[in-house]
């Protein structure tokens, strides 16, 4: 298995590509797929996922 990788783009959201687990300040598992998208602007109503809501800035 590779390294996950991690990077932003320039509008904001955060790519995360591999093997990870997600978790909630908790410490409790958030289910994703093996490539997704967290939001880095603030404005996702499907925290802490982007839901494209950076393009409406
Ligand atoms: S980065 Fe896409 S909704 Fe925040």
């Amino acid at each position: 298995m590779s390294k996950p990788t991690i990077f932003r783009k320039p509008q904001g959201p955060i790519v995360v590509r591999g093997e990870i687990n997600l978790t909630d300040p908790e410490g409790n598992s958030i289910g994703h797929g093996p490539r997704f998208s967290l939001c880095g602007c603030g404005l996702s109503k499907n925290m802490p996922f982007c839901d494209g809501a950076h393009k409406e800035k």
